[in-house]
């Protein structure tokens, strides 16, 4: 697991970060998810983070649960548990009211099996929430197998048994080309330059994205959350 950065710059990221905007939507969107479908549940939730890093979303889904467990590689310190040889883990079928999996379907090396294991843990009517990238740079950690079409991302969810609640899209196709641009550059600067760059893009790419409607982000994005329930 890299430790580029903490989950709290994740969570909060500094206006001179390079993903800024893309950071910012990313949490709304997740705030938003936990609002329509878990806030209305009214009990304490047990809740995987498969694929955690270093779980920078947790405090966002603390107020909600009574157990919050962190699963990721065996590399990774940070996750309460380790997942096991060929993506299994060790936790019994239907444990958790909600798994959470974010940017990690595009990094692991069999989609299919990892959300049939998402699926097999979560309790019936269990819910997933999950964020993958459609457009994005190159970033192994420690793979980087995919990306993911809208079509794409919805067929396979609903092939591994679960019923989409929801799909939208994060930064449209001219704030994302944007992005592309911005990542295409500011690697070659040094350090103590980016920020000369990417502030004045990441406002670019805010106001690029504004010329998007939800629908037409919901077809072609940067990133996609998705909300789905296990099917019975
Ligand atoms: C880009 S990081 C995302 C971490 C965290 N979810 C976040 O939002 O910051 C990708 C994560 O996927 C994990 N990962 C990679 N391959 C995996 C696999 N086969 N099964 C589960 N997690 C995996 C990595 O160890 C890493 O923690």
């Amino acid at each position: 697991m890299k430790d580029r950065e903490t989950g709290i710059t994740r969570l909060n990221p500094p206006l001179w970060n390079s993903r800024y905007y893309y950071l910012w939507q990313l949490r709304k969107e997740i705030e938003r998810a936990i609002k329509k479908y878990l806030s209305c549940l009214g009990k304490k939730l047990r809740i995987a983070d498969f694929g955690c890093g270093n779980s920078p979303y947790k405090p966002l889904f603390e107020p909600f649960c009574k157990e919050y467990l962190g699963i990721d590689l065996p590399e990774n310190p940070k996750a309460t548990i380790h997942i096991l040889p060929e993506g299994k883990i060790n936790l019994l079928d239907n444990q958790m009211d909600v798994v959470i999996s974010t940017q990690v379907l595009e990094h692991v090396p069999n989609p299919h099996h990892y959300l049939l294991e998402a699926h097999r843990i979560l309790t019936a009517e269990g819910l997933l929430i999950l964020t993958t990238h459609g457009y994005w740079i190159y970033h192994p950690d420690p793979t980087d197998f995919w990306r993911w079409t809208s079509a794409g991302l919805k067929k396979i969810i609903q092939e591994t048994g679960f019923e989409l609640l929801e799909l939208r899209g994060i930064l449209g196709r001219s704030a994302m080309g944007m992005q592309l641009v911005q990542d295409g550059l500011i690697f070659k600067l040094p350090s103590f330059l980016r920020p000369f760059l990417s502030i004045p893009m990441q406002l670019l790419i805010f106001l690029l994205d504004k010329t998007h409607s939800q629908n037409a982000r919901n077809q072609d994005a940067c990133t996609f959350v998705v909300i789905a329930k296990k099917q019975k």
